[in-house]
């Protein structure tokens, strides 16, 4: 099965995606966090993603199609993959679409959280994550039983450095303009099914496991 989760910033495709991976076992493919991981150890990617990142700003598509190449290198894609917050620009989603026809592979379902942009805000300037671990928090909806510890494995949890009004008001701008014709492109496939991402995280993840459930059959 291999999967694409596609959604605005703060839609909850991280936290979505650490459900799906926990009952399905796919390999998660997040370009934010290997952006992220390029910019903590300071590689050449990472030198050159790190001022759009702290702006919002898309990173250009020639070095998300570098990564992504240097994913496929590796041989276990083969178990199915869910791709997070990728592809993000038409020429992405293109440019996946090359590369799975030359490794026999597809997309089978994009899974698309709606929410509107009002209910971001929040998401967005209350989440924390653990630095060790991944996990996921928020300080309005999902706080940590001991504040600044993550639940489970102990560490001090932190703030990303975009998860800020600026950044969010430009991140969504980006989201409009590039990723929303992303949604379309795949609309054209008939692989797209939408979910309401504004209610609870657990009611999220029962719709999205109808939509996979559906697709096991
Ligand atoms: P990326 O890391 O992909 O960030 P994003 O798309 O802005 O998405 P987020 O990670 O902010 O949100 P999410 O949807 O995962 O929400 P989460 O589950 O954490 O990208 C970062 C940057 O990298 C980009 O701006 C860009 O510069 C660059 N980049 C990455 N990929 C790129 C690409 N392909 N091309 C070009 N540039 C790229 O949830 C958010 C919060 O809400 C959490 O606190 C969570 O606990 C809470 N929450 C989640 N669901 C719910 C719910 N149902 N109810 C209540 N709270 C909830």
């Amino acid at each position: 099965m291999n999967l694409l989760i596609i959604g605005a910033p703060g839609a909850g495709k991280g936290t979505m995606s650490e459900l799906i991976l926990e009952k399905y076992g796919l390999i998660h493919v997040s370009t934010g966090d290997m952006l992220r991981e390029a910019v903590r150890n300071e590689t050449e990617v990472g030198l050159k993603a790190q001022d759009y990142m702290n702006r919002g700003a898309l990173v250009p598509d020639e070095i998300i199609h570098d990564i992504i190449l240097e994913r496929f290198s590796r041989d276990d894609m083969d178990a199915g993959f869910l791709f997070d917050g990728y592809p993000r620009t038409e020429a992405q989603a293109e440019d996946l679409t090359l590369i799975l026809n030359e490794t026999g592979k597809k997309v089978d379902q994009v899974i698309n959280l709606d929410i509107a942009d009002d209910l971001l805000v929040k998401r967005i300037t209350g989440r924390r994550l653990c630095p060790k671990c991944g996990d996921i928090s928020n300080i309005y909806f999902s706080p940590t039983k001991v504040e600044g510890i993550c639940d489970k494995c102990g560490s001090e949890i932190i703030q990303r450095k975009d998860d800020n009004l600026e950044s969010l008001t430009k991140r969504l701008e980006e989201y409009h303009k590039n990723t929303q014709p992303v949604i379309e492109y795949y609309e054209k496939m008939g692989i797209v099914r939408h979910v309401d991402a504004s209610k609870s995280v657990q009611e999220v993840f029962a719709d999205v496991e109808n939509i996979l459930e559906e697709l096991c059959k």
